[in-house]
């Protein structure tokens, strides 16, 4: 059955807006896995603009789901993989100027590298994925470099315009999905995927879960507001 991952790191985000201890990634993980979710997923950025070091050691001890780090193949970040040994990794391109994950990761230029990579990670009990772009040459290097996962990037899908091109990426996800199957790739997918976008997705036979981070956390802070003003006003009478 298709499975949910929950990305916390824009509970971070809010936290280091104002670097305070509120929200805490890792108190929101223990409610999203009591809710229902299936796994938790969390970006540890090269800038440590959300997700900080503290976060991933503290998710590693709590979470009783899986833990899927989303990082760069940088040496510092497989350092921190292997020590910390999340259920699975997730590698992504990084640019310090993103607002977020622009697009999938170039394996085809970076194929010895990256299996070199894929192998000190796997060789240490740590499954790898790579967010890659539905694109047949990327897929075909994905396997190439003999990692267990692949999560293709939604992101095009979800910034469609129109109907046509939404049927059109959403094809390309279906193709790509089939094509990773066949070369034994498992299948996972996200980016960009809303209460709106998801169903065709979940639809997609063969993908194992959907990492879902933004729309969720937009969510959560909307459902919440009335609750948390009630006991605003609780608290400022010392009833809460
Ligand atoms: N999967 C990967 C690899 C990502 O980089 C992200 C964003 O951090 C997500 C899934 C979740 O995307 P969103 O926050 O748009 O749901």
């Amino acid at each position: 059955m298709l499975t949910l991952g929950v990305n916390i790191d824009h509970v971070a985000t809010i936290r280091q807006a104002r670097r305070t201890v509120e929200p805490d990634p890792v108190g929101a993980s223990v409610l999203a896995e009591l809710a229902g979710a299936d796994g938790i997923t969390a970006h540890l950025r090269e800038d440590r603009r959300h997700i900080q070091d503290r976060d991933v050691k503290l998710l590693r001890q709590t979470v009783r789901t899986h833990l899927n780090l989303e990082m760069a193949p940088t040496e510092e970040m497989i350092d921190i993989a292997l020590n910390i040994k999340p259920d699975y990794v997730t590698l992504v391109p990084e640019k310090r100027e993103e607002v977020t994950t622009e697009g999938g990761i170039d394996i085809a230029n970076n194929l010895s590298r990256f299996t070199d990579v894929v192998s000190r990670l796997q060789d240490a009990n740590i499954p790898v994925s790579w967010f890659i772009d539905a694109d047949k040459i990327q897929i075909e290097a994905a396997a190439k470099t003999k990692a267990l996962f692949i999560e293709l990037h939604t992101g095009k899908y979800a910034d469609a315009t129109n109907p046509e091109i939404e049927l059109k990426e959403l094809k390309a996800l279906e193709i790509g999905t089939k094509q990773a199957l066949d070369l034994g790739l498992r299948v996972n997918a996200g980016h960009g995927l809303t209460y709106w976008n998801v169903y065709p997705v979940a639809c997609i036979e063969g993908i194992e879960e959907l990492n879902i981070g933004h729309s969720i956390i937009s969510r959560a802070v909307l459902v919440g507001l009335e609750r948390a003003v009630k006991e605003m006003k609780l608290a400022m009478r010392n009833q809460l």
